[in-house]
């Protein structure tokens, strides 16, 4: 009876934030410290002196701000020890929003999952951007990709279902995309696809460029026939076409940043995005300031690509996904 209420209570949201124009999806990002080194991002260290909201603000602002979905993220949330507090001051019994834990799991093991899944975590999304050691390497952190294996694999009794493996799709990965959608459905996981942006790094070799792109088409092809066959992928259809589109043009237009999603900074001020970090203090002045002169079209991350989803997809990919 539970489950049907909050299926109820994200639904009655999800229609009426995408009527009124409010957030779909907010990431919450509690610290900008992180313990990897990732390739393709320009975060990556310990932040000495960081101003940081205790769990509580974060409770607040999240039920201020109403999101479908409340995305905890950074740099590395669980670097933050008051996490699971966070969470609590997050979650509303058989209510929205639907929370989203944004971590690279080194730091994830059993007994952190489980606390935190009490705490009221409805989904992990663990980072993973190689099928196998290379994905160390990418993110300086040697021994990561064994250590996620070994996890999920130990949790897979628990329940492997509040996981998704998220996959950021560039150059030098897209042609291991069939067999990290193998390795999901292995592990019996869920999988998600985003798209590169070279906003974080200025870094345009790990853009697609026109060759890529005809096979990259061809993969999409077969990875469309495993979604189908496997039901563990959020990526739709739509998501692959879009990906392709910003991969072919190197634009979007018309990004709602600020408006259908935006980030709420360690400090708890409010920022457009994590690429764009102007200061606002309350969702109406970012509107006023930000979003009426937004002009950027230089991402196509997945945040923003399923709120920006037109109502048919959104319809069709959440009722896939439920
Ligand atoms: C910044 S990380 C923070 C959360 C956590 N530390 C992690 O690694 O999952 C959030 C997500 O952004 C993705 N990301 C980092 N740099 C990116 C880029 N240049 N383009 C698109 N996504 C990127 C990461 O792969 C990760 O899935």
């Amino acid at each position: 009876m539970g489950s049907v209420i909050r299926t109820l209570s994200l639904a009655s949201r999800g229609i009426g934030n995408y009527l009124t124009n409010r957030p779909l999806s907010v990431s919450f990002e509690v610290t900008y410290s992180c313990n990897a080194r990732c390739k393709h991002c320009h975060l990556g260290g310990f932040i000495k002196d960081e101003v940081k909201a205790p769990p509580e603000r974060f409770g607040e602002l999240c039920h201020q701000i109403k999101p479908v979905v409340a995305q905890i993220s950074g740099g590395e949330p669980l670097i933050r020890r008051d996490l699971e507090d966070i969470v609590r001051a997050m979650r509303r019994k058989n209510r929205a929003p639907y929370i989203v834990v944004t971590t690279n799991a080194i730091m994830l093991n059993k007994k952190r999952y489980e606390s935190l899944i009490d705490a009221g975590v409805d989904q992990f999304s663990i980072s993973l951007d190689y099928p196998d050691e290379r994905h160390d390497d990418f993110r300086g952190h040697k021994g990561l990709f064994q250590h996620i294996d070994k996890l999920i694999r130990e949790l897979k009794g628990s329940n492997g279902k509040s996981i998704t493996l998220s996959c950021v799709v560039q150059k030098d990965n897209f042609r291991d995309l069939i067999k990290i959608a193998e390795l999901s459905e292995k592990w019996g996981v869920n999988v998600n696809f985003s798209t590169y942006t070279w906003l974080r790094t200025n870094d345009m070799n790990y853009v697609l460029d026109a060759d890529d792109l005809l096979e990259f088409k061809e993969i999409v092809k077969k990875l469309l026939a495993m979604r189908k066959k496997y039901h563990n992928f959020f990526a739709s259809e739509y998501t692959f076409k879009r990906m392709i589109e910003f991969y072919e043009k190197k634009s979007i237009p018309n990004c709602r940043a600020g408006e259908r999603f935006f980030i709420v900074n360690p400090d708890g001020r409010f920022s457009p995005c994590g690429l764009i970090l102007t200061y606002h203090d309350s969702m109406e002045e970012m509107k006023k300031d930000f979003v009426k002169k937004n002009t950027c079209t230089a991402c196509n991350t997945s945040i923003r690509s399923n709120c920006e989803k037109p109502v048919k997809y959104l319809i069709k990919d959440n009722l896939a996904t439920l």
